[in-house]
């Protein structure tokens, strides 16, 4: 089989970019990224993950109102909110571990296609805010929203990583 090293690049390329601008963010590119999120491994194979989509400037202000980054989302294009719909899960642990593999999926696609993403989590906050503003009933329980757009000029994110020698804790 022949090897490349193109998902290595991308995981290591991939960052969470902040600066977004407002140009739209189409139908079609929302569904590669949902695609992306979907093909995500969960256990039992119960894909218990559900997204709401979001366009409209008043809802994206709406999200900004509920999260101390308010400014991602007042920038950006659009955003993704994912669930756990509580009819679907079967292990609290496992299931949100699942919504998390679903996520980078959707932020590896986003990047690949050019959009600039990243991973909200402190609106889970006010998690229930989220759902009476999306007109959600509590069957489906917020994992993240994720803010997209194409990254502005002046984006130039950076990261760091600790050394694996850091994090390996034992070896036998
Ligand atoms: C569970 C989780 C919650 C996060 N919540 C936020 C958030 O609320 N706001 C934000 O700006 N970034 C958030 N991030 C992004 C992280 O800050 C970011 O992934 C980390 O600093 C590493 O940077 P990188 O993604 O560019 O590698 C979150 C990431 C994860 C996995």
């Amino acid at each position: 089989m022949e090897t490349t090293d193109h998902v290595r690049e991308a995981i290591k390329n991939r960052r969470s970019r902040r600066k977004l601008t407002a140009d739209a963010v189409s139908d079609d590119e929302l569904a590669e990224i949902i695609t992306a999120g979907s093909w995500a491994p969960s256990g039992l194979n119960n894909q218990p993950w559900r997204f709401v989509t979001v366009q409209e400037r008043g809802v994206l202000d709406g999200l900004a109102g509920l999260t101390r980054y308010s400014h991602i989302l007042k920038g950006c294009a659009a955003a993704v909110a994912v669930f756990l719909d509580r009819e679907a899960m079967y292990n609290e642990v496992k299931d949100c571990q699942a919504a998390g593999a679903c996520i980078q999926n959707m932020l590896l696609a986003a990047e690949e296609i050019g959009l600039g993403a990243v991973w909200l989590g402190e609106i889970l906050n006010r998690a229930d805010e989220v759902n009476q503003l999306l007109e959600l009933p509590e069957r489906y329980r917020l994992m993240a929203v994720i803010a997209l757009g194409r990254p502005a000029a002046e984006d130039n994110p950076q990261s760091a990583r600790k050394p694996i020698s850091e994090l390996i804790i034992k070896k036998f």
